[in-house]
């Protein structure tokens, strides 16, 4: 049984390479009949996390060092919500407020956000939020490729361990980072995508709609478009 679960996985692994090698170009791979695109879980990082609890995944990061972030930080912004969410949002990183609270999205677009997700009918506490690095970068730049790395198998570990249904991506640079992508927002969005087997919305970040409220309507979009895909009613106002 161990043995073929073990192979199933080596399978997954396999084919996430190849899709990851294809879309960078690296090896021109055939594409499969009804292939998704799939974002490889990094092959890069020699760190692998085996699925577990997120406690256990919390003590395994501990009081983090592993990057310069750690220098600049106030808290640790692990990722809050249900262990079994059927939806996990993944944002980029935390900002002055999530920094000083420890908490993602707690911020101006991080009541944005929570009123997205009570849009879907649902509250914060039925879906799980993170982002893609845990610590505050400086003066809110985009996170560098050795901090993504290095948080990257964290991530992962709680996407393992959640095993949500969908993934939502959050804004352009999550979600040219976690599908190894860099197709523009404006043409990822709305279009299904997958990391490892998990299927994956992109979607406008919560910050640009505070600055483009008009924009709100194809997220809402993307949000009925998961809310169908789960199978659950789609509330009548999606609108906030
Ligand atoms: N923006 C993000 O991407 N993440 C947060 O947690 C807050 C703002």
């Amino acid at each position: 049984m161990q043995r073929s679960e073990d192979l199933h996985e080596l399978v997954r692994q396999l084919r996430a390479e190849l899709a990851w090698a294809r879309r960078t170009g690296l090896e021109d791979a055939p594409m499969e009949a009804n292939d998704v695109p799939v974002s490889a879980p990094s092959s890069s990082s020699a760190v692998k996390i085996a699925a577990r609890g997120l406690p256990e995944i919390q003590t395994e990061l501990g009081d983090c060092r592993r990057c310069k972030l750690a220098e600049g930080r106030t808290n640790i912004v692990f990722g809050v919500g249900n262990p079994n969410a059927e939806i996990m949002f993944i944002g980029e990183g935390p900002g002055a407020d999530e920094d000083q609270m420890g908490e993602p999205f707690v911020g101006k677009s991080g009541q944005l956000l929570t009123k997205i997700i009570e849009g879907m009918g649902l509250q914060r506490s039925d879906v799980y939020i993170a982002n893609v690095v845990k610590c505050r970068p400086p003066n809110n730049r985009d996170p560098e490729p050795d901090e993504v790395e290095a948080c990257e198998p964290f991530l992962r570990a709680q996407i393992e361990s959640i095993r949500p249904k969908v993934i939502v991506t959050l804004g352009k640079w999550a979600s040219q980072t976690i599908l190894q992508d860099s197709t523009p927002i404006t043409r990822m969005r709305g279009n299904w995508s997958r990391y490892g087997d998990t299927p994956v919305m992109p979607t406008y970040h919560p910050a640009y709609l505070l600055h483009n409220p008009a924009e709100k309507r194809p997220v809402w979009e993307d949000m009925k478009a998961v809310l169908a895909f789960l199978g659950r009613s789609v509330p009548q106002r999606g609108q906030s």
